[in-house]
C-alpha cells in the first residue's frame, strides 16, 4: 500500500457531542490518555460554562478560548491518526457546531445515564442528520444510579428516529453498577471500583464463569442472562452499513470519570467508524484517497491571540496531502496561494505542519481572504465543495455604534466577526452600514458581540431587540431586477438583504410567513441558504 493511502486509511475525524455536563470533556480527556497525548487529566481546558451567568465576561472569553484551544485535537492511538473536534456546549453557539459538524466523518454522542436524551442533544442529532453523519452513542454516568437502559434505548430510537445496537449492556447502576456485557466479545467486563473519583480495574469474565457468578448476586445473575437472551431474541442484527449512512447508532454504557469502558469503546468505535468519507463537489464526489489536495474552511476564528491580532482559518482536507510551500488554488479568491502558518492543534499548544493528509484538520493564517465554506485544491484540479448551509437565526436586534466617529471600527469589527460566523449581519435595502440587523441563535452571541466589538475594535454600541423570530430567503430571484416593493406583506414583516446581496424576509410568527406565500404568487422561501 502506497504511504498516501496508508495514512489517509489511518485516519478517523469525529466531533464529540452532548448536552452540557454529560461528560464530553471527561470523555476526551479519557481518549487524550490513552493515546499517551497528555500525562494526567484536567489537561483539556474548558468547561463549565453552561453554569455561569450570561454576563460574566470571563467566562464568554472562557467560551471562547473553549471553542478555539481545544478546538481539534489531534493524537496517535495504535495505528490510527485520530482528530477530535470539540464542539462547543453551550447551545447560544450551535451555529458553531453545526459547522465543525460538516467537517467531521462521524459523531460521538454522549449521553447522560440519568438523564437521557436532552434538548442539546436533540438539536446537535438534528444535524448529524441532515447529513447522514454516523453516529455512535455513548451512555455515560453508569456509576450513578441511571434510567433503565430499555427506556434510554427506545428514548434514543424515538425521540432522534434512529435504531439502536447495544454493543455492550449495563449489569446495574450507581453503587449496584458491576460492569458490562459486551454482546460483541460474549464476556463480562467486571467494574470493580469502589472510590467513584478513581479509575477502577476491569476484568474481562466469561459468561457463565463461576468467577462471575461470585462477583453477581443471584439477582443480578438472573436479570443479566435473561437481558441477554431479550437482546439477542429482538433480533437486530448489527449492521455496519446502517452504521455508515447514520441510521442505526451503535451505544455502548460506560463510566467515563471511573475510566470504565471507555478504552473498549474506543477500540471498537475505531473499527466501526468511516476513515476519511468523500466529499461533494461540482465535479462530482471528490474521493480522499486520490493524490490531489483538496480542503475546506469550516471554522474562522479572528484574534486567537489579542497581540497579534491574527485570525486562523480552519480547514478540513478532504482529499490528499497537504505539503508546507505549495501552491494551492484559492476558489472563491479566483487565485494561487500559499497557506501561511499551516499549525495543528494538541489541547494548548500549536505546532508548524511541514504536511497533512485527507481527515486531518488545519489552521492556517489568515489575512482575511477566506470565508466559511471556501475551498482550496491543487491547481492542477479545480473543484468547488458545496457550501456550509446557513442556518436562520431566531432573534434580532438593530445595533448601531454610540460615537458616530467611530463608523469604520464599527463596520470592520462586525463585518469580520460576521465573516467568523459568529453573528449573521443584514440591512435594510438602501441603506448603508450605519446601523445593521444582527441575527443570532442564542442571546449569549449578541453579549459576545458587544464584549468584543468594544475589546478588540474600541468601539460601544446600541443595542435594540427586534420583535422578528423567523428568516427565510427568497429564493429563485435575479437580484439585479427584483423589486421588493411589490412584495404583498403583513405590516409586521420586514424586507431586509445580506451581505451578497440576497433578499430575506424577517417574520414575527409562523401565521405570516404562511400569509406571505399565500398572497404572493411563485414565491419562494428557504429556511437556510447555501449561498449566504
Ligand atoms: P461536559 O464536557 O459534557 O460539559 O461534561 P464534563 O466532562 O465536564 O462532566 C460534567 C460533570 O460530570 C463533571 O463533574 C464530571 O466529573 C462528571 N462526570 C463525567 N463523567 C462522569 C461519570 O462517568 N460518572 C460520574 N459520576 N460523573 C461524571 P463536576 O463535578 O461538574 O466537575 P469536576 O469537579 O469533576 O471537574
Amino acid at each position: 500500500m502506497s504511504d498516501l493511502r496508508q495514512e489517509i486509511g489511518n485516519r478517523r475525524t469525529f466531533a464529540i457531542i452532548s448536552h452540557p455536563d454529560a461528560g464530553k470533556t471527561t470523555i476526551t480527556e479519557k481518549f487524550l490518555l490513552y493515546g499517551g497525548a497528555i500525562q494526567e487529566a484536567g489537561m483539556v481546558k474548558g468547561k463549565k460554562n453552561s453554569r455561569h451567568a450570561v454576563s460574566d465576561w470571563m467566562e464568554i472569553e472562557k467560551q471562547r478560548g473553549i471553542s478555539v484551544t481545544s478546538s481539534v485535537l489531534q493524537f496517535r492511538y495504535g495505528d490510527k491518526c485520530i482528530n477530535i473536534l470539540d464542539t462547543p456546549g453551550h447551545q447560544d453557539f450551535s451555529e458553531d457546531t453545526y459547522r465543525t459538524l460538516m467537517a467531521a466523518d462521524s459523531a460521538v454522542m454522549v449521553i447522560d445515564a440519568s438523564k437521557g436524551v436532552e434538548a442539546q442533544t436533540r438539536k446537535l442529532f438534528k444535524v448529524c442528520a441532515m447529513r447522514g453523519v454516523p453516529i455512535f452513542t455513548f451512555i455515560n454516568k453508569m456509576d450513578r444510579d441511571s434510567r433503565d437502559p430499555y427506556e434510554l434505548l427506545e428514548e434514543i430510537e424515538n425521540e432522534l428516529g434512529i435504531g439502536t445496537f447495544a454493543v455492550n449492556w449495563p449489569i446495574g447502576s450507581g453503587k449496584e453498577f458491576k460492569g458490562v456485557y459486551d454482546r460483541m466479545d460474549d464476556e463480562v467486563i467486571a467494574f470493580e471500583g469502589v472510590d467513584a473519583r478513581h479509575e477502577v480495574a476491569a476484568t474481562h469474565l466469561k459468561f457463565g464463569s463461576d468467577e462471575l457468578k461470585d462477583l453477581l448476586t443471584e439477582q443480578q445473575y438472573s436479570t443479566l442472562s435473561d437481558d441477554i437472551e431479550l437482546l439477542s431474541g429482538a433480533g437486530d442484527e448489527f449492521d455496519l452499513d446502517a452504521v455508515h449512512h447514520g441510521k442505526l447508532s451503535p451505544v455502548f454504557f460506560g463510566s467515563a470519570l471511573t475510566n470504565f469502558g471507555v478504552e473498549p469503546f474506543l477500540k471498537k468505535f475505531l473499527v466501526m467508524t468511516p476513515p476519511p468519507t468523500a466529499r461533494q463537489a461540482d465535479v462530482g464526489e471528490i474521493d480522499p484517497f486520490e493524490d490531489h489536495f483538496s480542503a475546506f474552511v469550516f471554522k474562522i476564528q479572528a484574534n486567537m491571540n489579542k497581540a497579534h491580532r491574527d485570525r486562523i482559518a480552519f480547514m478540513r482536507i478532504c482529499s490528499g496531502k497537504f505539503e508546507r510551500g505549495k501552491d494551492v488554488w484559492h476558489v472563491q479568491g479566483g487565485r494561487k496561494m500559499q497557506l501561511a502558518q499551516p499549525q495543528q492543534l494538541m489541547a494548548q499548544d500549536r505546532s508548524i505542519v511541514d504536511e497533512a493528509y485527507a481527515g486531518d484538520i488545519i489552521g492556517v493564517f489568515d489575512p482575511g481572504i477566506f470565508s466559511i465554506g471556501d475551498t482550496v485544491c491543487d491547481p492542477a484540479r479545480k473543484c468547488t465543495f458545496s457550501g456550509i448551509p446557513t442556518f436562520a437565526p431566531e432573534l434580532f436586534a438593530r445595533v448601531r455604534q454610540k460615537d458616530t466617529l467611530k463608523r469604520k471600527q464599527f463596520v470592520k469589527g462586525v463585518e469580520q466577526i460576521a465573516q467568523e460566523g459568529a453573528i449573521q449581519i443584514f440591512r435594510e435595502p438602501a441603506s448603508g452600514m450605519e446601523e445593521v440587523i444582527v441575527g443570532v441563535v442564542g442571546q449569549l452571541q449578541f453579549e459576545v458581540l458587544e464584549y468584543r466589538l468594544k475589546n478588540e475594535y474600541n468601539v460601544e454600541v446600541i443595542r435594540e431587540m427586534l420583535p422578528y423570530e423567523h428568516l427565510r430567503w427568497i429564493e429563485n430571484i435575479d437580484l439585479d431586477t427584483f423589486d421588493y416593493h411589490k412584495l404583498t406583506l403583513t405590516s409586521d414583516t420586514k424586507v431586509v438583504q445580506d451581505m451578497r446581496g440576497n433578499y430575506l424576509l424577517l417574520f414575527t410568527s409562523p401565521w405570516n410567513i404562511s400569509w406571505a406565500t399565500d398572497h404572493n404568487e411563485g414565491l419562494e422561501l428557504a429556511e437556510f441558504s447555501e449561498n449566504a
